[in-house]
């Protein structure tokens, strides 16, 4: 079965966002994912809902969004549109993570929460049958084009195990590094989603780039 492509809008030239936006769905984005940075809880400011709600009158592919913010319930509702696919929270942001979830849920969203790299699998093994996605982190949020950090896909793994083991269905999804020479190796680790920035966008050919991730995976 192939994995999904969820381009990171972070990498875009935002001179051009909707335009690029656009491309990347038309080459076969299954996603977009949207990775809002708030200077807390990451050392990086990104952009917030109105930047992304630019986007909502083109027909995009739908929005995944990941919150690297502190107190995301006082904004969770900003990220609700038609739109919206997913709204991911950091399990390390949530003091009170199941409220959290059910908040997500009570918009009609699916749930999704993510982790750092050195966050263990345990810190969310209760709500797992409460999400429908859980992003393992492959490099420390805050920034586009880091290296993938080879341990994480050992977590993909162990996360694709359990979840068989348990006969669960979330997706798992990967971010972070991912790049044409390492998708394939993350799509066999077991990752269902796959983020990836600055390997689809900053330059011209993010067609091609899309078109070859999606063929990789
Ligand atoms: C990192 C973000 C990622 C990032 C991915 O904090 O959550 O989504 O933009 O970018 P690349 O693919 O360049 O590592
Ligand atoms: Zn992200």
């Amino acid at each position: 079965m192939s994995s999904k492509l969820a381009p990171s809008i972070l990498s875009a030239d935002f001179s051009k966002l909707g335009d690029q936006a656009l491309e990347a769905t038309r080459a076969g984005a299954d996603y977009l994912h949207i990775d809002v940075m708030d200077g807390h809880f990451v050392p990086n400011i990104s952009f917030g809902a109105a930047v992304m709600k630019s986007l909502d009158p083109l027909e995009t592919a739908p929005y995944d969004v990941h919150l690297m913010i502190e107190d995301p319930d006082r904004y969770l509702g900003d990220f609700v549109t038609e739109n919206t696919a997913f709204i991911t929270v950091h399990q390390e942001a949530c003091v009170h993570l199941d409220r959290t979830l059910d908040h997500i849920r009570s918009y009609g969203v699916a749930p999704g929460v993510a982790l750092n790299p050195a966050t263990p699998l345990g810190m969310i093994e209760h709500v797992l049958d409460q999400v429908g996605l859980v992003l393992i982190m492959s490099v420390n949020p805050g920034f586009g084009g880091q290296h993938l950090i080879p341990y994480t896909l050992d977590k993909i793994r162990k996360l694709r195990d359990y979840r068989a083991k348990k006969g669960l269905d979330f997706q798992i999804e990967i971010d972070g590094g991912v790049k044409a020479d390492n998708c394939e190796a993350v799509a066999d680790a077991g990752a269902d989603i796959l983020v990836a920035g600055s390997a689809v966008f900053g330059r011209d050919g993010i067609t091609d780039r899309v078109k070859a991730l999606k063929a990789l995976i």
